[in-house]
Formats: structure tokens, sequence, C-alpha cells
């Protein structure tokens, strides 16, 4: 896995084209966030500091916009930001569907309309042994879910993500079984610490990391925080998830953040902070991601290693 330090978004993207369109994403974003405020739309997205954020430091903007995983944009860390600048991220919509009140296409803007925006900084600690630190912007997922009517059969919430091939160039193959999937257990997705992030930074997302909206769950190894969804549906059976149907052996459907469970082709015990060098930044991985106080009891009565 190399390691490149050397792009950055602003490298790949025009700057003005880049500012212009952060502007506008974030000016919506201030809006919804102090709607009482009124005046003109602020040049970034206004979001009082979450309590369920870590004291730890952020990894820099750098960091977190030229060292990503996004398959649609290719399998090396520095494609996404090399290549997602060609999404087109406005107009969009999220079809929210299954077993739900008020099934429909709705509009980011309206799916938006009223979300109370946080900024939450989170650990997030990646299935390959590396880890940061991202300050977030975003809305609790139970938010939403409370918004469209969740109906009483329902027991998960599966996500996918856009299928566009001529703007995603890692779609022209079959690497992954596009649209790339995921999904969460109810309780999990209504927990406080779940987030549906629109930004990072006090900005709207950088393509690379999910724009125009993405899932956040920080006890999960990354691969459960879904990128640039379309799709939300409630069900009642366990939603195939993508690394789970590629790989069942070594991705399971809860992918807990867990030090005890090795990954069966390397260990889980510890992780590499990214920005803090090759060797500098290993520390121990924790339970749940460090967040075990909070969703322990989300598990009780299962078999972690079994349950992985
Ligand atoms: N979402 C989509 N649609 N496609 C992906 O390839 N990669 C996942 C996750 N979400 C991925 C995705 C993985 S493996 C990780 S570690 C995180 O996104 C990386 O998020 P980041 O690039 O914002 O750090």
């Amino acid at each position: 896995m190399p390691f490149k330090t050397d792009l950055t978004w602003s490298d790949v993207t025009p700057k003005a084209q880049w500012m212009s369109r952060r502007k506008l994403l974030a000016g919506a974003g201030a809006l919804i966030a102090a709607p009482t405020l009124g005046g003109p739309a602020l040049a970034s997205i206004q979001a009082a500091k979450s309590a369920l954020s870590t004291d730890e430091a952020p990894n820099s903007l750098e960091d977190i916009t030229s060292y990503n995983n996004f398959y649609e944009f290719g399998l090396d860390k520095a494609d996404p930001a090399r290549n997602a600048g060609q999404l087109t991220t406005d107009p969009w919509s999220v079809q929210i569907d299954g077993l739900v009140d008020k099934p429909g296409s709705y509009d980011l803007a309206d799916l938006l309309a009223g979300a109370p925006l946080e900024e939450r900084i989170y650990r997030f600690r990646c299935v390959e042994a590396w880890s940061m630190v991202i300050p977030w912007i975003g809305f609790e997922l139970s938010h939403l879910l409370a918004r469209v009517g969740v109906q009483s059969g329902a027991r998960y919430v599966a996500f996918e993500t856009l299928v566009r091939p001529e703007e995603m160039p890692g779609q022209r193959s079959a690497i992954l079984d596009w649209p790339y999937r995921e999904g969460l257990r109810l309780d999990e997705a209504m927990h406080p610490l779940t987030i549906l992030a629109t930004g990072l930074y006090g900005e709207a997302m950088p393509n690379q990391n999910g724009a125009p909206i993405r899932l956040v769950v920080p006890w999960k190894y990354g691969f459960k925080s879904i990128k640039s969804i379309v799709r939300i549906s409630l069900t009642a059976e366990q939603p195939q998830t993508t690394w789970n149907m590629q790989n069942a052996r070594e991705y399971g459907f809860y992918s807990n953040v867990n030090p005890t469970v090795d990954h069966p082709r390397w260990s889980q015990a510890s992780e590499r902070r990214v920005g803090g060098g090759l060797f500098a930044g290993r520390v121990d991985t924790q339970m749940f991601n460090g967040y075990a106080d909070q969703v322990v009891q989300l598990y009780a009565g299962q078999d972690l290693a079994k349950d992985f």
C-alpha cells in the first residue's frame, strides 16, 4: 500500500471551480444549520461541535483528502483525489424505500432541510489497520429515519452508492459487484453516534470522501461508512453488503472494530495513524474503536468472534 502525500485536492481540481462549488454547498448547509440567523449565505458550514466528539487532534485536511478508499475511482489510495473531481454531485437525490411510511425520491436539499448539523470529530479505523481522526459535519441518521417513518417490521437499513461508470472509472470493471452496498441493524442505525455526513473541516464534503452525503459509523471498520449514497432501504431481512459478498470469511456483516478478532490475513491489534510517519504513528486498537461505553450494550449476548 503506497502512502502518498504529494497530491492534494486542490492539485487535481481547478481552484476556482473547487472554491465556488464548496461555497455553494457550504452556504446551503449554513442556512440549514442556522435557519434563524437569516442574512446572506455564509462561506462555511456553521455547526457547533458535538459532545460526542473525541478530544484527539484531527488529521490534516491533506491527509483526509489524499489517502482514501473509494474503489469507484480506482484501487490506489491516491486515485480518489485524482479521479473523483469528475463526479457530478448536483443535482443529487436519495431514494428512500422499503418499510417506511413516506417512501420516495428525496432531493438532497429536502433531505437536509431542518437537519441538525453538528461537527463530530471521530476516530476512523480502516480494516486495513490504518486510522485517522476526522472532523465531520453531519447529523444523526435517526433524525432522517424519524422523518420518513420506520414501519414496525423493519429490522435493518440498507444503503447503496451511485452507479455511474461515465464518471466513476472504477465501475468500468468488475472489481466489486456494483453498486457498493452496506447495511446496519436498525438499533445500530438509530444509535446517536451514527451520522450521515455532508462535510468535513467546516466545508462541504470533498468528492473523494463521499460527496455529497455518506454514512459514518465510528465504532465499525471504515468500509461500513458507505460514500455518495443514493438509496436507503428499510428491510426485514439482513441486507447484502459489498465486502461480505466479496469474501464472507474475511468481512462479516457487523465489522465492529475488535482488536481481539484478527482478520484472517493480518492482526487487528494495532493501527497506523496516518500522518504519523510509516512507523511513528502505531497505536493499540481499542475495542469498538474506543466507543465501547456507548455501544457495547447493542451486542449484549452476542459472540463477537462469531458475529464479526
Ligand atoms: N464507499 C464506497 N461507495 N466505495 C468504497 O470503495 N470504501 C470504504 C468506505 N466507503 C468505499 C466506501 C472504505 S474501505 C473506507 S476505509 C472508507 O470509505 C474510507 O473513507 P475516507 O476515504 O473518507 O477516509
